[in-house]
């Protein structure tokens, strides 16, 4: 197993010292990270110390180790999984070939896109994140808000050294704008939408953190699997730190549930007017948090029916989500069937070559996973005896990417005029109402061990540690 050298200026597992050329312009790129995550990240925090688990090695067990830090502190570095000798291509007309350890001249700007892409929905999301620290509803959430923070970071540090290695010039002038764009900026926004989206309070952190680092962690699937060796290997390690992304999404909205059923039970009321005025999150308003995240998320894979989508697939760029897991790698002359608007208000199955349908796949694969975790927030309802159930909506509604884009529909993917949409639209998505009360939740509590009002606490701390460990040192 290749070691890491912690001690570096950058550390990595990449021997940069051996590339003295490489080294000195991750060393210039450096310094600017710092100064955006110091403009960009975390607002204030800088000086206080964050219990923080930090990549020591990339191998399944023992990664981490935790300790106090500063965030400034944090050691941002380059951390590939390990090289797998003879690794081939395994899906795609290069099937079976050796997989590249350099970018083919053809797929150049392809992958550089790609990446860049990527690259950009990591510091962005910190950038969105960057005033909840504030309302944290304890300590404990907090750590977890600025480990998410910092290991986006290193996200960004991922995408860059594989710009920085593998795409000269182009890529140096690609990693400086990953630092100029910024969230919801009007001039130079982020690339995609959802991370443009402003994140004022908690529950939409924990829906991001759930569904949206979700999606990111398909997309990981998929280049875990690309041709381009380099690529697959830092997405591999990615993978490993964004489960605990998703973890903070599942077990956060699993204890506002938690607690909402709680207060239920104590007032014995479903009344939403009653229990916001208990100061807890009514279960039909999770349920629209739930649809805007979820639909916002699946905008992220594309077109249902995509050429690009074949391309990627036919040149071995990225693979589908596990690809092993498929019967056939090549899928040359396959079809499947996808549901498209009939044009007369209603839908219709149409036929695409599988190749063509890639994000679709990959989208639904996606759902099957943001499903796991519904089914165990309804778990924690029924076992409360609460009659309701939080469901997904249809991969159909309130799309503003693919065949569905623009189509009004209700959360069961029915399509419906525009007018019955927008009568019926408070019911299915947030309204100002909603998302106002919801921030007049968010207050920060600070003691050790203590939650606010509208969360469970977890059942465990971090690391074997209690839930009341002193997770920042405020
Ligand atoms: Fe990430
Ligand atoms: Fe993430």
């Amino acid at each position: 197993m290749s070691t890491i050298d912690l001690q570096a200026l950058i550390p990595n597992n990449v021997n940069l010292g051996e590339n003295r050329q490489l080294q000195r312009a991750l060393e210039h790129w450096q310094p600017a990270f710092l100064n955006w995550w110091d403009e960009m990240g975390p607002s204030d925090f800088k000086a206080k110390e964050v219990y923080l688990r930090t990549a020591v090695g990339v191998d399944a067990s023992g990664w981490a180790s935790y300790g106090y830090t500063p965030m400034p502190d944090y050691r941002w570095g380059i951390f590939l999984a390990d090289k797998e000798e003879g690794r081939k291509i395994g899906f795609g007309d290069h099937m079976g070939e050796d997989v590249w350890q350099d970018v083919p001249g053809e797929y150049r700007s392809t992958f550089r896109r790609l990446i860049v892409t990527q690259g950009d929905t990591e510091p962005a999301s910190v950038e969105q994140q960057r005033l909840l620290g504030h309302t944290a509803p304890s300590l404990y959430d907090l750590r977890n808000l600025f480990q998410v923070n910092v290991e986006e970071g290193r996200h960004l540090w991922a995408m860059v050294y594989l710009l920085h290695a593998h795409f000269g010039r182009d890529g140096r002038e690609e990693a400086e704008e990953l630092l100029m764009r910024h969230s919801g900026d009007a001039d130079k926004p982020r690339i995609l939408g959802t991370f443009n989206e402003p994140m004022d309070n908690w529950l939409s952190f924990f829906m991001f953190t759930y569904f949206t680092d979700r999606d990111g962690k398909f997309q990981l699937k998929s280049f875990a699997e690309s041709a381009f060796d380099p690529l697959a290997r830092t997405t591999r390690f990615m993978l490993t730190e964004e489960a605990h992304h998703m973890f903070v999404g599942e077990t956060g909205v699993g204890r506002v549930i938690k607690r909402t059923l709680e207060v239920m039970k104590e007032l014995d009321t479903d009344d939403a007017a009653t229990l916001r005025q208990a100061g807890v999150i009514d279960l039909p308003t999770i349920q629209k948090f739930m649809n805007f995240w979820f639909t916002s998320s699946l905008d992220l894979f594309g077109s249902e029916a995509s050429s690009n989508a074949a391309n990627y697939f036919s040149n071995g760029i990225k693979g589908r989500p596990d690809e092993a897991k498929f019967a056939d790698h090549v899928e040359a002359d396959t079809e499947m069937s996808i549901q498209v608007p009939d044009g007369k208000g209603g839908l219709k199955s149409e036929t695409i070559s599988t190749r063509n349908g890639m994000n679709e796949i990959t989208r639904l694969e996606y759902v099957k996973d943001c499903n796991v975790g519904v089914t165990r927030w309804n778990m924690a309802i029924k076992r409360a005896g609460v009659d309701f159930e939080l469901k997904l909506p249809s991969t159909r509604f309130r799309r503003a990417v693919g065949v569905w884009a623009g189509i009004p529909t209700d959360p069961q993917g029915n399509p419906v005029t525009q007018a019955e949409f927008e009568a019926k639209k408070d019911q299915w998505l947030p309204t100002a109402a909603d998302t106002g009360f919801v921030k007049s939740l968010m207050q920060r509590v600070t003691e050790p061990g203590k939650m606010a009002a509208w969360i469970a606490p977890p059942d465990r701390g971090i690391n074997a540690n209690p839930v009341d460990y002193e997770y920042v040192k405020l």
